[in-house]
């Protein structure tokens, strides 16, 4: 995140003296990115953050691929993922190529015996059902319905829910997740015509430092494998840090829509961008005014971009029968648009209560055996007349 953070107690000076009320030394820990060119942050630690004491189990969760040249549309029904206890297994990965997976999960409990780090990819949580807090080495962040959750690669976490009823939508990605530079001046701080500011950003406010030694389990995520690692000492043992480099959280409802006389490309929507794919959120906004307007957009080719819409609540103008936790694929190569009636339909409309995210990816998308179990397959014949 391009903004500064400070939490806790941290030395006037990096790289010099701080001690315990014991007199010992804290271990400073410089958690960056891109080599020593990204962002990062300093952070002062109780005890040795290097202490692993076993490796134990390692093993595969990359997806099954059922098909790895698509280009057929689809409509997959999210909310028919199961419901499942554990977080990391309820995590099914429904889209994937080389750039990012996206990835649905209903997990019904809170993260209790480990800790888990994703050591490959940033992480955007988007809350669609649920509250509760995740809690991470560089300080904890409550969350509720609309919430987009970012959590840089690395991060050590556990995410706690207040009930057992919560939907996810996913988004692992191996670049780097920003928000959009051209809403940036040169100094990073959000311009005037961005559909967000910095006041909408919420940074970590609470610290867990727990000086504790013993066996602590923390499941780490590398290149498709799980590996389960034994640390020496407890991973949320931080006493301060400062920088760029924290998880933060934005909620969709902060965004504000960007509307015109005739209709708004999707760039409008954008929330957030790699150099892969971007995402998009979609939110309840007037309907173009000019006297002439038509308010669904018109068909595209987005000839190079996968296009995944995520509906995530009220109607959406330009599909037929689109439910909450649907997702459509509209991929690279053909075109897509309304639905037969749906552009008669929007003439004269004066606002939209749609809610949805999207992700454009400019690799194609890989679709995932677990993707085709809640495919609609006849969703592609939608358009005949
Ligand atoms: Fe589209």
């Amino acid at each position: 995140m391009p903004l500064y953070h400070k939490l806790g107690n941290i030395p006037p000076k990096r790289h010099t003296q701080f001690r315990k009320p014991d007199g010992t030394l804290y271990y400073e820990q410089l958690f960056g990115t891109i080599g020593f060119d990204g962002m990062s942050t300093n952070s002062y630690h109780e005890q040795r953050p290097t202490q692993v004491k076993n490796i134990l189990n390692q093993y595969s969760v990359k997806p099954k691929i059922a098909k790895s040249n698509n280009i057929q549309s689809y409509r997959f029904r999210g909310f028919q993922v199961k419901p499942e206890a554990d977080f990391l297994n309820s995590r099914k990965t429904i889209l994937v190529n080389t750039d990012c997976a996206i990835i649905l999960a209903a997990p019904q409990e809170s993260i209790r015996d480990y800790f888990y780090k994703n050591t490959d990819a940033d992480e955007l949580i988007f809350i669609h059902k649920g509250t509760g807090k995740l809690r991470t080495h560089l300080g904890n962040l409550n969350f509720k319905y609309g919430d987009y959750l970012l959590i840089p690669r690395g991060v050590i976490y556990k995410i706690d829910f207040d009930t057992n009823d919560n939907r996810l939508f996913i988004v692992e990605s191996h670049r780097p997740i920003y928000t959009p530079k051209r809403y940036r001046n040169w100094f990073g701080q959000l311009l005037e015509h961005a559909p967000f500011c910095e006041r909408d950003i919420r940074r970590p406010s609470e610290l867990e430092t727990n000086n504790e030694s013993g066996e602590f389990l923390i499941k780490v995520k590398k290149q498709g494998e799980i590996i389960e690692m034994i640390y020496a000492s407890h991973p949320f043992d931080v006493v301060g840090y400062d920088g760029y480099n924290y998880p933060y959280a934005f909620s969709i409802h902060d965004f504000e829509p960007i509307t015109g006389r005739i209709h708004q490309p999707p760039p409008v929507h954008q929330t957030f961008e790699t150099d892969a794919f971007v995402v998009c959120s979609f939110v309840p906004r007037l309907y173009d005014y000019h006297p002439q307007a038509i308010p669904a957009p018109y068909n595209h080719s987005n000839i190079d971009s996968d296009e995944v819409l995520y509906y995530v609540d009220g109607d959406f103008m330009s599909r037929n029968d689109i439910e909450a936790g649907h997702i459509s694929l509209h991929p690279a190569g053909i075109p897509h648009g309304p639905h037969p009636g749906a552009t008669e339909r929007s003439i004269g409309k004066t606002e939209t209560e749609e809610l949805a995210v999207m992700v454009d990816t400019f690799k194609p998308l890989m679709v995932t055996e677990e993707a085709l179990k809640i495919a609609d397959e006849n969703y592609y014949k939608s358009w005949l007349e």
